[in-house]
């Protein structure tokens, strides 16, 4: 990626004089490489920025005043990127009270927000609905309305590319467009998962460039998202929250700001600390998932029950934690967050072992979901080649929509591959297209399961009738364990 700044300053006198207070400022941006829609391609803009320059002994004074419009509830909020975790902050402060203004590329989500809709499982239409009713959310594509705004969170993805490197394109694009809009006094935060590093090194140079800067003109932070789709205990509004800035005054207006929605904040003493905590805390789920799939492996070449044995190890009080094999990592967090530390401790002459080898048993899972349900229809004499398939659930996990980066995917593609026929059914899932063709998820009925020569359960929706299931299928590849109270028919059952 290559960026390219040019900044042209006025040689008017006047600009020299620190106390004046507005110097227009020209800064022509050459951005090329940025793979994000609205940035796809090499483009020069002419950016006109109205610029204040405060001298020290003002400085407070702006800090002041955003801190009183925070607590009086006063500030204007905008969030950029209202998926899985902008939409429920938005909606969050909405109902605190604030006005709320969400920034997205999408049109269609624009247009769904604003019609009171929701497409985010957590958050119901309704509640989006009563809050654009009342004025408190909108949704726009102008990034020019980020000049109303006084704060931002920036809420975009981080996928990783191909070669699994840090794709942080759209924090890029994110970034630009609140470099180009931005006024003095505003926070920043951003809080899509990356690398430690990327606030101080990549956004605050960016951001700078408006002529404003971190912890003088605008505070600047970065603040986690901790979400858990589905979670029906602890959601954006009581999930302790981590902040850092890139001065200490910065991370106190952070924590002020998360403060009005979440109980607690815990301040910490850098961005980087910051980025980092998060980096942990989902190492540390692919880790010990990627440790019991290990686990799950030995087990069926000692001819024991994981599930068996982890539930009598979840017996003891202390030291033990459970977690649970699958089919595979699912999701925008867990299977590519890792590979943002070990990339990054790549560039320090360091190899993260336990990230890469979870990556590894981890990414093998559907490999052996697949030699597990060949096995299976060998006992009845069966090749997976012609055999029909029932797949139930392809969600990345259970009771949501979501299928990023969804194991099912995988199964069905190596399943598909070895010449079996798949249908499937997900009450969360419509339609998802797997080897470039869209498939429709099939009504469950009973010719539908008894004509398949084997079911294979891939995520535990908790609507299923797993009785029904088992009564009316041959047999049963349960790689979650959903089938763990059914008595009748049991035989037919194989587990993970
Ligand atoms: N989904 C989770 O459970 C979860 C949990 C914690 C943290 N995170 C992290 O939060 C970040 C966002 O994840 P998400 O799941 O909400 O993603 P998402 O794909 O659900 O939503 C991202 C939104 O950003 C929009 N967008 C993309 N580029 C944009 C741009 N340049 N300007 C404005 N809008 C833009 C997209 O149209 C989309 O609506 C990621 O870094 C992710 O790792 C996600």
């Amino acid at each position: 990626m290559e960026t390219t700044i040019t900044k042209k300053k006025s040689t008017n006198k006047s600009n020299n004089n620190k106390s004046q207070g507005q110097k227009d400022k020209l800064v022509r941006i050459s951005v090329s490489n940025v793979s994000n829609g609205s940035l796809s391609e090499t483009k020069v803009q002419s950016v006109k920025t109205k610029m204040k320059k405060t001298t020290s002994s003002k400085k407070s004074s702006g800090s002041s005043k955003l801190a009183e419009k925070i607590r009086n509830k006063t500030a204007h909020i905008g969030i950029v990127g209202l998926g899985y975790v902008g939409l429920p902050l938005a909606v969050e402060f909405a109902e605190r009270g604030f006005t709320v203004t969400g920034f997205d590329i999408s049109k269609a989500k624009i247009k769904l927000i604003n019609a009171g809709r929701s497409d985010i499982d957590d958050i119901s239409s309704d509640r989006v609905k009563a809050m654009v009713k009342a004025g408190r959310l909108k949704a726009t594509d102008n990034p020019k309305t980020i000049a109303k705004v006084d704060t931002i969170s920036i809420c975009v993805p981080t996928p990783l590319s191909k070669t699994k490197d840090p794709d942080i394109s759209y924090i890029l694009a994110a970034v630009t467009w609140v470099r180009d809009n931005m006024h003095k006094d505003m926070l920043i935060v951003l809080e899509s998962t990356t690398y430690p590093g990327t606030t101080d090194e990549i956004i605050q140079p960016r951001l700078e460039e408006s002529g404003f800067k971190a912890g003088r003109d605008f505070f600047l932070a970065f603040s986690p998202e901790r979400i858990d789709p589905g979670n029906k205990s602890f959601t954006a509004a009581n999930t302790p929250r981590i902040v850092g800035g890139v001065t200490p005054r910065c991370t106190q207006m952070a924590k002020l700001f998360y403060e009005q929605i979440i109980a607690g904040v815990h301040p910490v003493s850098s961005t980087q600390a910051a980025e980092m905590v998060k980096l942990l805390e989902n190492t540390f789920r692919s880790v010990n998932i990627g440790l019991v799939n290990e686990v799950a492996l030995m087990c069926d070449r000692l001819k024991l029950s994981v599930w068996e044995i982890i539930d009598a190890a979840a017996t003891k009080p202390f030291g033990f934690m459970p977690f649970y094999p699958g089919p595979g990592l699912g999701g925008h967090c867990i299977p590519i967050d890792p590979h943002y530390l070990s990339w990054k401790l790549k560039s320090l002459n360091y190899y993260a072992r336990f990230i890469e080898l979870a990556g590894d048993v981890n990414s093998s899972m559907p490999e052996y979901v697949v030699s597990r349900v060949a096995r299976m229809l060998n006992n009845f004499s069966k090749s997976l080649k012609g055999s029909k398939i029932l797949i139930l659930g392809v969600a990345y996990k259970k009771n949501i929509q979501d299928v990023r980066e969804s194991p099912a995917l995988d199964v069905i593609k190596l399943l598909e591959d070895a010449g079996a026929k798949i249908t499937y059914n997900d009450p969360f899932v419509p339609q998802i297209t797997w080897n470039g063709t869209i498939h429709k998820s099939t009504k469950l009925s009973k010719p539908l399961a008894q004509k398949a020569d084997c079911c294979v359960i891939l995520t535990d929706h908790t609507e299923y009738d797993y009785q029904w299931v088992v009564d009316n299928s041959k047999a049963i590849f349960d790689t979650r364990n959903a089938t763990t109270k059914i008595k009748r028919g049991r035989s037919k059952i194989s587990l993970l």
